[in-house]
């Protein structure tokens, strides 16, 4: 039988020591979980060492931790792959990040977690009186919804999220997965409210920096990222909301650019931002003219170095097949209805063969 060592994090706030590295030799078969490894060692060799679960089938979410650097579930990583992973043939298991550690690999999800789902307004909220029997809604319309609700709560994506590093006031991944749940939900009637809110927060849908780290890590293919961009499309195509945070005019700016160059022009971005997509409108807009004169000494450092010149900054080339770009953005702006599709909605045969499908939790 294979022999694993496991590397696990210790820390005991009561303790009043420092957090240490504690190793524990395993004798389990490849196919058994980490999590199985890590309540073998508790058993076996130390019952302090303190992790949370319960299904032990990746169901109920409790077992998240990071192994390898990774934030996964603990029991549904097998032993046999992390070692695959492994640094120095210790498979590492630490507690999930952006959250305060309680106890080794138990971290306070209510301190972070479900207090961000809180904020949310994580129910629903129709208006009038309640049908005499069930609401009656599309099917298609519940469909949608499917994936946001498949979350379990890990919080392996609010541990993986590199925003949150940064801001750690950020909403997060999971609670805004959980927000396009009840913004896409037709039962609710306050999706204008929910969407105005969630734009003109600070820490809201633009605070997202579309790492991807949220839906590689989703045990459950729940895609937050995807629903965080869908809570934006709906903010600014439904509904034309244009946030404080400049949210929309960057969208904006950012989409022209691509469609006019196929490449990014870092130059005209932000004041094209400012002016919604205009360079002309940002010249008139006091914020634009406080954040760029902020950015100067980034400007002056950038030519210093070399790094950008005058003339690559101004003359911004386009791509070669900058047609092909346009061609793009002409055929999914002539669909009447935005197409959008998810994990449980594999579309139908005309559109595939159109190109306009794709597969695996991604958007067309
Ligand atoms: S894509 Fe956005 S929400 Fe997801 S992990 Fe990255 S920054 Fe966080
Ligand atoms: S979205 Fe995925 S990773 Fe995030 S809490 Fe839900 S199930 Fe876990
Ligand atoms: S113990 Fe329930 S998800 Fe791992």
């Amino acid at each position: 039988m294979p022999d694993y060592s496991l590397k696990i994090r210790r820390y005991n706030p009561e303790s009043g020591q420092p957090a240490y590295w504690q190793q524990f030799e395993v004798d389990l078969p490849a196919e058994r979980s980490v999590l199985d490894g890590i309540l073998r060692a508790k058993y076996d060799q130390d019952g302090s060492l303190s992790i949370r679960c319960s299904c032990q089938a990746a169901i109920c979410g409790s077992c998240g931790v990071r192994i390898n650097g990774m934030s996964r579930l603990a029991c549904n990583t097998k032993l046999g792959e992390a070692a695959e992973d492994a640094p120095n043939g210790a498979i590492v298991v630490e507690p999930m990040g952006n959250m305060p550690v309680l106890k080794d690999l138990i971290v306070d999800m209510d301190a972070v977690h479900w207090k961000k789902v809180q904020r949310v307004v994580p129910w629903l909220l129709p208006e009038g009186d309640p049908p005499d029997r069930e609401y009656i809604v599309e099917p298609e319309s519940m469909i949608d919804i499917t994936q946001s609700m498949a979350c379990i709560h890990c919080g392996a994506c609010v541990s993986a999220c590199l925003s949150m590093e940064v801001d750690p006031e950020f909403i997060g991944p999971a609670a805004l997965a959980k927000a396009y749940r009840f913004v896409g939900d037709p039962r609710d009637a306050f999706t204008e409210d929910r969407l105005l809110d969630l734009a003109e927060d600070p820490h809201g849908i633009y605070d997202c920096t579309h790492c991807f780290a949220c839906i590689e890590v989703c045990p459950k293919d729940v895609a937050p990222m995807n629903q965080i961009m869908r809570l934006r499309r709906r903010a600014t195509s439904d509904y034309g909301i244009k946030d404080g945070n400049n949210g929309y005019g960057h969208e904006k700016a950012f989409s022209d650019l691509i469609e006019k160059y196929g490449l990014l022009s870092e130059a005209q971005l932000l004041p094209k931002s400012y002016g919604d997509g205009s360079l002309i409108r940002a010249q008139v807009k006091p914020a634009a003219l406080k954040e760029l004169t902020a950015k100067l000494p980034t400007v002056i450092r950038g030519l210093r170095s070399g790094k950008v010149s005058p003339k690559t900054a101004l003359i911004h080339r386009k791509l070669k097949d900058q047609d092909q770009i346009r061609r793009m953005y002409k055929e999914v702006e002539s669909h009447e209805d935005r197409l959008e599709l998810n994990l449980y909605i594999v579309g139908d045969s005309d559109a595939e063969e159109e190109g306009t499908m794709a597969e695996g939790g991604q958007e067309g």
